[in-house]
């Protein structure tokens, strides 16, 4: 038997795309592959792609160009794509790219393996079906090499797919239907990561809030027509979080991307009951204008998401909100984009990722006419930032003094020894720790912010053996204690 084969999985887009790439990673360990971080050793690349914007997916033609020579290089050696531009392309890729070897779609994963050894004997394909079942969650459990993405941390896939269709998404085309994973599948892996040594579950979903909205309809029309009930209960978002709060061992919850129709009295209950449900909500909003909402199709108005913020804060004071927003659709006038600037100041978002409009192939915004001129959507995109950088800024100064948790990522990027990772409020915290001080990756760590940046917070932390030494339910485990919030900047 010759060495073994080498794979390197490129990723581009978001964390659903990342824990898609972990996947693939895991399944492939399964298949005897030995994951390596350089191109020069790998026979087997994937990349994982995104097309949210036109510049997304340009990477990915940027990359096969240059992958000419890789192929070329080493006989054997196999290129694969997958992710959302491999879903909306498809076989289009085989013929367009000849150094492409095989294409997988987002439904498809579960396939590289046996695509990659045909490939090896020479079959060129492409498997972009989409699929209705759920089969495709049904991957191998983790490989004891797998690494994943974060020491201490992990991303659990309860929905995916989108039915919202806003008017300039492409995620509805390339992701497929909402469908969300049973409950006692999703209990039984994160029970599986907490034996690992699990701290902090991201819950993923494109509409992750939506969970299980579908599956109640379903059973509320079987039950009013009498049917038996089903094996498997099903249950909404809110009681999915409250079931996982259960679980020993897990000391944080977050989940991404919730949509701000979905939150429901129980999710925002939760907020209020759940102690290990961390005090953050990526909650994109896109656009402050009430026009300019109802030509995204985001089905939702300024006054309604307010409502919505108001509601978030009442349960839970001190919570930190980001956003996604989007400057230059199509028709937007200076006064919307005036709409938007003031909606950012009155919710103060702690930050934010904005992004020019980006017209997306096959969607709805992309017949309207009006652009927005390109140097006009640059310079909003600039004064967008310019407030949102100072927004976090007075953010991160409001919280020094103030205690907090970090759950140890690794060493800090600035150097110096330092450790860095996230607190509660998902805000980065660089602090110093003795070399052999016991905080190491994949433990959580008490700390008090001494400094603020622009970017980060600067902590210094507390009596060592502190954290780890503390009991489940005693003060300050788990995250039961309340620090103290970010002030709301309205
Ligand atoms: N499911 C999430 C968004 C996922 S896409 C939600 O509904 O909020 C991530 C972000 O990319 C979006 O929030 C939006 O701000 C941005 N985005 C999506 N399509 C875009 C486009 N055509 N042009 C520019 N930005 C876009
Ligand atoms: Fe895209 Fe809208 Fe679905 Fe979010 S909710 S993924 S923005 S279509
Ligand atoms: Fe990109 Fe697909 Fe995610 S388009 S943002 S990788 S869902």
């Amino acid at each position: 038997m010759g060495a073994a084969r080498r794979v390197l999985v490129r990723t581009y887009g978001c964390q659903m795309n990342v824990h898609d790439s972990e996947k693939v990673t895991n399944l492939l360990l399964h298949q005897g592959y030995v994951p390596t971080a350089a191109l020069d050793d790998a026979d087997l690349l994937v990349i994982n792609t995104c097309s949210i914007r036109e510049k997304a997916e340009h990477h990915l033609y940027s990359d096969l160009g240059l992958l000419r020579e890789w192929k070329r290089a080493r006989a054997g050696r196999v290129l694969a794509v997958g992710g959302c531009v491999a879903q909306q392309e498809g076989e289009a890729l085989l013929r367009r790219f000849g150094q492409v070897d095989f294409v997988f779609g987002t439904h498809n994963l579960r396939w590289v393996g046996v695509m990659a050894e045909a490939a090896r004997r020479g079959r060129r394909d492409a498997r972009v079906e989409e699929s209705a079942s759920l089969e495709r969650f049904d991957l191998p459990a983790r490989h004891p090499d797998f690494e994943g993405f974060g020491a201490g941390r992990a991303f659990v896939t309860v929905m995916e797919g989108c039915d919202m269709f806003c008017s300039f998404c492409i995620v509805p085309r390339t992701r497929g239907r909402e469908i969300s994973r049973p409950a006692p599948a999703i209990v039984a892996e994160v029970e599986d990561l907490a034996a690992r040594g699990v701290r902090e579950v991201a819950l993923l979903g494109q509409t992750v809030n939506a969970y299980g909205r579908h599956d109640l309809r379903r059973e509320r029309s079987r039950s009013a027509r009498g049917a038996a009930a089903p094996e498997v209960e099903t249950v909404g978002f809110g009681a999915l979080l409250r079931r996982l709060a259960r679980v020993p061992g897990i000391a944080r919850i977050r989940y991404t991307s919730p949509h701000p129709l979905f939150f429901d009295d129980d999710l925002v209950r939760a907020h209020a009951e759940l102690g290990t449900l961390c005090p953050h909500v990526h909650l994109p909003v896109q656009s402050g204008s009430d026009t300019v909402l109802a030509r995204m199709r985001r089905r939702y108005t300024r006054e309604r998401f307010l409502g919505m913020v108001r509601e978030l804060r009442a349960a839970r004071p001190d919570i930190a909100l980001t956003s996604d927003l989007i400057v230059g659709f199509p028709g937007e006038s200076d006064a919307d984009f005036r709409d938007t600037l003031a909606l950012v100041e009155e919710v103060g978002f702690v930050d934010s990722y904005s992004f020019k409009y980006s017209p997306r192939p096959g969607t709805a915004a992309a017949e309207l006419g009006d652009p927005v001129a390109p140097e006009v959507a640059q310079a909003r995109l600039e004064e967008l930032q310019a407030l949102q950088r100072g927004l976090t800024w007075a953010a991160h100064r409001a919280r020094v003094g103030q205690r907090t948790e970090v759950l140890v990522a690794g060493e800090s990027r600035r150097g110096g020894g330092q450790l860095s990772g996230r607190d509660p409020y998902h805000r980065v915290v660089n602090f110093e720790a003795p070399r052999d001080g016991g905080v190491a990756p994949g433990q959580l760590a008490p700390v008090t912010v001494v400094e603020a940046t622009p970017h980060s917070l600067i902590g210094r932390l507390d009596g060592l053996g502190g954290r780890e030494a503390l009991k489940p339910g005693a003060p300050g485990a788990d995250g039961e204690v309340r620090i103290d919030g970010i002030p709301s900047l309205s």
